[in-house]
């Protein structure tokens, strides 16, 4: 169920909910709102509505008029003052308000809520209500990737967000090159909070650590400033504090981790960090901090394992919308996926897309008997992911490992250069792409110097970047990688600075195996 303003979208029965209203709507309108609003926010072209409503038949793009203006109507929605679809001339729509996710189901959506994760959460609890005592918890949480650190960070998160007294900071450390300045997580979670209207904590960070936050300050503020910064703004109201993945975080990070943790002046602070052990060899940094914190017991781990075959069997009512599950059904994603949450949304997806599992009326069927269902074993953690990008097109592969030389979030003009194309085009193939495999989506425009803008996508999840670049053979990682050093040279001329560090990452990697 999808909510926006007084609606709700309800993809089972096919109709529109206004409070316990119901409002009738025939197939073809029921789906260009449903695509709209799974969707929303950004310019939906008619022909991306076409193609992804209508792949096989013809329809008249003048046809789509009429189903918006019947939708325009049942929403009560004037289209010189749209609330809801706004027309974009001669391009296509826009749905404009938010969507949620209502309760009780979820079609649609690709982070359902969580499942089998209750005692996990009861504990971050604790530990904030130890916050909230000056106790300040130090918590990891660890596990495989794709076995749900993000996501039980984010349900958690999303609990609390609205309790008194409490502000939440969260950094991310980014694997991709650009990302290892000193402190980018911690940047990135004190601006979060100076963003937000909250005069106190950007009074306090000012003052605290001027370094970074009054212009042309003359340095960077030191470890005890932030630290000192950080103990100011938990006196009164708790500071959850969020790193992920600090396996990929610099040595500032960690070494701010590392104080905060053995600090011992009052402060109401959770600091709560994810990483996944099976990136941190002996040598890391991090082992030595693990190691250091266990025996001074100034640090709490929440290791994630995989989930139980009744969570698996919970996920799949919800995702599925039925109680009545083909039978064996649950047991087979449980045991294909090994309890790894993200491989039990991929093999899920897997059933779907290859039409082995059907949704009709509401019914839930299998198109094969259970036994004669080919999965294939995963080989390690990536394996469903390696036979995910199997199944494509070659040029689709090419176009994602474009991508991935950048990051997990990657620029049009960034995959441009690396297989030395022009960038329209390129982002033509994108949105192409975008539309037929679900392993990655638009994630806005971005200005360039000079004026031009450049469309972003994001991967549905890192690990796919992660498997596309190891994948990639050597040479050509070299290659692509120093095709993006150039081309953020030119792009960038007379303002290099910038971007030195970008530069430079590019560079380096480009030169490992040229
Ligand atoms: N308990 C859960 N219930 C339902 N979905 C889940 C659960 N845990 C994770 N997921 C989903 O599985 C996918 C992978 O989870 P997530 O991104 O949180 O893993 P992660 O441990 O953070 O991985 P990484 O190490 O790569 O960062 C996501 O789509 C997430 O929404
Ligand atoms: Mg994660």
């Amino acid at each position: 169920m999808q909510q926006f303003g007084i609606y709700r979208l309800d993809l089972q029965n096919e109709c529109l909910w206004q409070a316990e209203k119901q409002l009738k709507l025939t197939p073809r309108p029921f789906s260009v709102l449903r695509y709209l609003v799974e969707n929303p926010q950004r310019l939906v072209t008619h022909d991306e509505l076409l193609e992804a409503l209508w792949p096989e038949t013809y329809v008249q793009p003048q046809v789509l008029r009429t189903y918006i203006l019947e939708l325009r109507k049942l929403l009560g929605d004037n289209p010189d003052e749209p609330q809801f679809i706004e027309t974009i001339p001669k391009r296509g729509y826009r749905f404009l308000a938010p969507v949620a996710n209502a309760a009780g189901s979820s079609a649609g959506s690709p982070t359902p809520s969580l499942v089998g994760r209750d005692s996990e959460l009861a504990t971050l609890h604790a530990h904030l209500a130890r916050a909230r005592n000056a106790e300040r918890p130090t918590v990891f949480i660890t596990g495989d990737p794709g076995i749900g650190k993000t996501a039980l960070i984010d349900a958690f998160s999303a609990q609390v967000l609205n309790t008194p007294k409490l502000r939440i900071a969260r950094g991310q450390s980014l694997e991709s090159f650009g990302g290892k300045e000193s402190f980018y997580p911690v940047r990135e979670a004190l601006n979060s909070l100076r963003h937000v209207e909250d005069e106190k904590a950007r009074a306090l960070l000012a003052s605290a650590a001027p370094g970074w936050f009054t212009p042309n300050a003359a340095s960077s503020p030191s470890l005890g400033e932030i630290c000192e910064a950080l103990e100011a703004l938990s006196q009164t109201d708790a500071l959850l504090l969020v790193f992920e993945d600090i396996h990929w975080a610099d040595s500032s990070t960690l070494d701010l981790i590392a104080a905060l943790a053995r600090r011992r002046g009052r402060a109401r602070l959770m600091l709560l960090c994810s990483f996944r052990p099976s990136d941190i060899d002996a040598e890391h940094p991090l082992r030595l901090l693990e190691q250091d914190l266990l025996t001074s017991r100034r640090g709490e781990w929440l290791r994630l394992g995989p989930l139980t075959k009744q969570a698996v069997k919970e996920y799949l009512r919800r995702e599925l919308i039925t109680d009545a599950l083909p039978s064996g059904l649950s047991s087979l994603i449980h045991q294909n996926s090994a309890g790894n949450p993200l491989f039990m949304i991929a093999t899920l997806d897997h059933l779907r897309t290859q039409r082995i599992l059907l949704t009709e009326k509401g019914q839930v069927t299998l198109s094969l008997p259970l036994a004669e269902i080919e999965l294939g074993i995963p080989d390690g953690v990536s394996g469903v992911i390696e036979l995910q990008l199997d199944r494509l097109t070659d040029q689709d592969r090419l176009l994602l490992e474009a991508g991935s030389i950048y990051g997990t979030i990657f620029p049009a003009w960034a995959a441009a250069a690396a297989l030395d194309r022009d960038v329209e085009a390129v982002e033509e193939s994108y949105a192409a792409l975008v539309r037929r495999v679900r392993l990655l989506s638009i994630a806005g425009q971005d200005e360039l110097p000079g004026g031009t803008r450049s469309a972003f996508y994001v991967f549905a999840h890192a690990l796919y970047r992660e498997v596309l670049y190891a994948r990639l053979p050597a040479a050509r990682r070299a290659q692509w990688h120093l095709r993006i050093a150039d081309r953020l040279r030119s792009m960038f001329a007379g303002q290099e600075s910038n971007v030195a560090h970008e530069i430079a990452a590019h560079t380096e990697a480009g030169s490992r195996a040229s």
